[in-house]
């Protein structure tokens, strides 16, 4: 993907509200500078622990520089975050701050953060304005973007609402500095987006795996997501393609309890399989090499098959016809597929789905 570039990326993406969400991506962009409002009244920052202190002086700055106050409030850490209760106080907490419908609401931290934060947006007073800054590669790339709101009641993301920020800032700079582990786990969801639709980025993780400057691959992962949304923002055809390597992924994270970047690695290279098998896919072992070349696992952890196949039963992707997954017919080329109970069992003998 040629040299890197601290080039200032954007794009738009009009909701079926007819709202419009402007995502930006450059360097030393999360600064107090993206958080100035137009014209709201007030301004109140949900973050969460892991980047606080910088958000403190993010605002500190802010009021500085504008005389303008933001509230701030922090949320519990990751997917604690995504809890009824945690929402029911922060409607609680606007409402004592006098937050109002002209109010901006600023959500900075990973991808459980933007989900709650746009939840809370989108039901606070039947809706109010969001920013997001997301702190995680895979808040960047992935959640962040395309309008899905969510928190977990029961079940994973089982309640929501779809409904885009007004604004993305993506802050190449903030998530050069992640953890490893980190940048493996959202390294999976970016280079999926080269598997189904950009080449590129599979060469650029090729060269440098995990090292690879984020400059190139994020926003080309980033065009990947909002081309395929504005296409399909419910998920009605075009949107399931994002789904490519979660049908079996997700049932792996589920039975093996392991981070969902793995099991999207692991779900990839069964699909991978499948597709070879359904389609004459011929990039299985450049697919596996650029995933190991990441650090990425291809092999599940020993796990239950029957629970495996039980827990795919219940995707949501399945309909009267059976399991239907995303398939590539090639690299770039990816289909939406009914696959046969053999066919999957085939894609999990792949990752080590022992008697399967
Ligand atoms: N809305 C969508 O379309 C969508 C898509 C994919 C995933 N999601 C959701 O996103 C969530 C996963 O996102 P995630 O992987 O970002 O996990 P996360 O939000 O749980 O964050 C992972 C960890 O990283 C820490 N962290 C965040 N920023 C950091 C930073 N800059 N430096 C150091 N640590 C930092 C967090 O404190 C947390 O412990 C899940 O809840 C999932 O359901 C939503
Ligand atoms: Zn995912």
């Amino acid at each position: 993907m040629g040299t890197a570039s601290a080039r200032l990326r954007q794009w738009h993406i009009e909701g079926a509200d007819g709202r419009r969400c402007t995502i930006t991506a450059g360097r030393g962009i999360a600064s107090h500078q993206s958080l100035i409002p137009t014209d709201s009244s007030r301004i109140a920052v949900l973050t969460q622990p892991s980047v606080a202190d910088r958000v403190k002086r993010m605002i500190a700055e802010l009021e500085q520089a504008t005389g303008a106050v933001a509230e701030l409030r922090v949320l519990p850490d990751g997917d604690a975050a995504k809890e009824l209760a945690v929402v029911g106080e922060t409607y609680g907490w606007l409402n004592a701050i006098d937050f109002t419908r002209d109010g901006l609401l600023v959500g900075i931290g990973g991808g459980a953060l933007t989900d709650v934060a746009g939840f809370v947006a989108a039901t606070y007073l039947r809706g109010v304005e969001v920013v997001y800054m997301p702190t995680t590669l895979l808040g960047a790339v992935d959640a962040a973007i395309g309008g899905k709101t969510g928190i977990n009641v029961d079940g994973k993301n089982l309640v929501g609402a779809f409904r885009h920020p007004l604004r993305i800032v993506v802050d190449l700079d903030l998530l050069d500095a992640l953890p490893l582990e980190l940048r493996r786990e959202g390294a999976a969801e970016t280079v999926k987006a080269g598997f189904i639709a950009d080449e590129r980025i599979i060469a650029a993780y090729e060269a440098d795996g995990i090292d690879t400057a984020l400059d190139d691959v994020v926003p080309a992962a980033i065009e990947v997501k909002v081309e395929t949304v504005t296409e399909d923002f419910r998920e009605g055809g075009r949107r399931a393609i994002l789904n490519y390597g979660h049908t079996i992924g997700h049932a792996i994270e589920v039975a093996a309890g392991i981070a969902h970047g793995d099991a999207v690695s692991i779900g990839m290279v069964a699909a991978g399989r499948v597709s070879a098998e359904v389609l004459g896919f011929q990039g299985e072992g450049r697919q596996r090499a650029v995933l190991e070349r990441i650090g990425l696992p291809t092999v599940a952890p020993a796990v239950n098959p029957d629970e495996v196949m039980n827990l795919m039963a219940r995707d949501k992707k399945r309909d009267r016809d059976g399991l239907r997954m995303i398939l590539l017919r090639d690299f770039g080329d990816p289909v939406v597929q009914h696959v046969s109970a053999e066919n999957i069992h085939l894609g999990l003998r792949e990752i080590g789905v022992a008697g399967s």
